[in-house]
């Protein structure tokens, strides 16, 4: 097996989005496309040599070719071990505490989350650092520098490496182990959750189904839920990965799982729905005739983590995305603990995460996590949320319910516009924000702004600043409209607009949710003139 150092020339986008380099398969296909990207992660990195990297994907089509070839390339760079998961699969969030739980350098992590997968669907290649976290901005700016240079790479030449048995084999100087990808994960969840306690709620005929998507959860499901726990086989559906996703689209929300939100909306329907995205990091929350939002799954999961055996010393602090609703905010403030506003990307939760500064972060993109790992963990949540109904032993509804009477409700919905010609959407953005400094004092619709600007986010940790994260517009009754446009879309942009609504513990919580928040929606077409600029009339997508 010989070292063999290839000429290439560079890719002119491959920028890192909010969360790695997505783009479709026909685009990875491409001669070298791949090698360039690897090979430019690992020119960016020192001091990799004989350190381990992890390795793995949520499964979905192209992962077998992209995992041989990041294991030609890393042998070819020096690495001495590579950790791989059984079959070429870990979640995201394994992945995370397999890189942390084995001292590894690194991961590379090969997934695009929820998006559609397949021949003409959605790839994903993301670099994890050592502490099992996406890389900071630092990095990802470093990558995408050499991406843009690039004229070699270094691959071994061997032929492919056998992932479908748990061992060691060497391929030149590097160790491959492929390793169980559920084993460890579950371990974990032991050590955090009351796993007694849960199996009792269960032997109680508590009832419950978990959308596995036919994406990465559906083993990690079927082994905790299922063996560990005890519940009923068949509680977890679509629970074998498929490489498309049996053609679906693996994004946890209420217009990909509506089967399950109108089942749980029944009397006849269980007790607790759940459901996670493609690669497990995403999760999706529905009781018996209530559907919690991400924003106020946070909210709660905070407010009763200390039910939980791994959480009963409490939070230390509590940190959520900038577009994500500010529910999150009262309790911080209720149990007197810090509370951090971050860009979207959970790359951004790290340092506070490392620094002892947060417990449990969250985003209104179906995502939470705790310092567990440095991803945010679908699975987790569901634990989570299933170990205080265990101990609460009241309903998903009664617990909201009784939240929204102590710390009041932010009403919230997101309104996405995708696949927008990138040049209108940026226009449009730009429009706004030059005028974002005349609107603070204004009345709009009888609500006066309080502020205006662009969101920069100083990372109290590093002291790094990152600019133009979103334009946030604040009302003085603490409604809020925030626009941005996605860092994960692979055509054109999507604009993304955020709307909130306060409504204090004594206020009105049973209205419809578009209906309360339709004074913002006209706000917001007041000021950005979506429909006019775009051409659209209403939003693609309402979560
Ligand atoms: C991924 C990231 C999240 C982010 C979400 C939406 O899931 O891991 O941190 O919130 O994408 O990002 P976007 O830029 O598309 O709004
Ligand atoms: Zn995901």
């Amino acid at each position: 097996m010989t070292i063999q150092i290839i000429k290439t020339t560079p890719y002119a986008d491959q920028k890192p989005g909010t969360s790695g380099l997505r783009k479709r398969v026909p685009v990875f296909s491409q001669p070298n496309y791949v090698e360039n990207f690897i090979q430019s992660i690992f020119d960016s990195l020192e001091g990799l040599a004989g350190q381990t990297l992890v390795i793995g994907g949520d499964g979905r089509f192209f992962n077998d070719v992209a995992i041989q070839k990041a294991i030609r390339i890393a042998a070819a760079n020096g690495f001495g071990k590579v950790l791989v998961g059984q079959g070429g699969l870990l979640s995201t969030p394994a992945a995370s505490n397999i890189i942390r739980h084995y001292k590894a350098f690194g991961g590379l992590v090969l997934s695009a989350s929820h998006n559609p997968g397949g021949p003409d669907g959605d790839f994903g290649i993301k670099y994890n650092v050592g502490n099992g976290g996406p890389a900071p901005e630092k990095i990802t700016d470093a990558v995408y520098a050499r991406t843009k240079v690039i004229d070699s790479y270094k691959a071994l030449d061997t032929p492919d490496v056998d992932l479908s048995k748990i061992g060691t084999q060497q391929v030149g100087d590097m160790v491959v182990e492929v390793i169980d990808p559920v084993k460890d994960y579950a371990v974990l969840m032991q050590t955090l959750f009351d796993f007694e306690a849960i199996r009792g709620l269960f032997k109680s005929g508590f009832t419950m189904t978990f959308d596995s998507m036919h994406a990465i959860t559906g083993p990690y499901a079927k082994a905790i839920l299922e063996g560990l726990l005890g519940a009923p086989a068949g509680t977890v559906k679509n629970g074998v990965p498929s490489p498309t996703f049996n053609h679906g689209h693996p994004d946890p929300n209420l217009v990909y799982c509506k089967d399950m939100y109108d089942l749980l909306m029944t009397e006849a329907g269980p007790d607790f729905g759940a459901a996670s995205d493609g690669d497990g990091d995403r999760n999706l929350i529905i009781g018996k005739n209530r559907f919690v939002t991400p924003s106020d799954s946070l909210a709660l999961l905070a407010a009763n983590a200390h039910l939980a055996p791994g959480y009963k010393a409490g939070i230390v602090g509590i940190a959520r995305s900038m577009p994500t609703s500010a529910a999150a905010d009262r309790v911080a403030e209720k149990l007197g603990i810090e509370m951090h506003e971050t860009p979207t990307g959970w790359k951004f939760f790290g340092n506070l995460l490392d620094a002892g500064r947060v417990t449990i972060c969250g985003e209104e993109s179906a995502g939470t996590g705790s310092d567990h790992v440095r991803e945010k963990d679908g699975l987790w949540a569901v634990l989570l949320w299933l170990n205080i109904l265990a101990v609460r032993k009241e309903s998903v509804d009664a617990i909201v319910r009784e939240h929204w009477a102590t710390y009041g409700r932010n009403y919230y919905t997101r309104h996405d516009y995708e696949e927008v010609d990138s040049a209108i959407a940026n226009a449009l953005v730009d429009n706004l924000r030059g005028r974002l400094s005349t609107l603070p004092g204004q009345v709009l619709n009888g609500l006066e702004v309080a502020y205006a600007d662009d969101f920069t986010y100083h990372d109290p940790v590093d002291g790094s600043t990152s600019a133009k994260q979103g334009i946030r517009i604040g009302f003085k009754d603490g409604s809020r409209i925030v626009l941005r446009l996605s860092g994960t879309g692979t055509v054109g942009a999507t604009l993304r607009v955020y709307l909130e609504q306060y409504e204090p513990p004594n206020g009105n919580h049973d209205l419809d949710v578009q209906r309360a928040l339709e004074p913002l929606v006209g706000i917001t077409e007041d000021l950005a003139g979506i429909k006019a600029r775009t051409g659209r009339t209403e939003p693609s997508v309402i979560t």
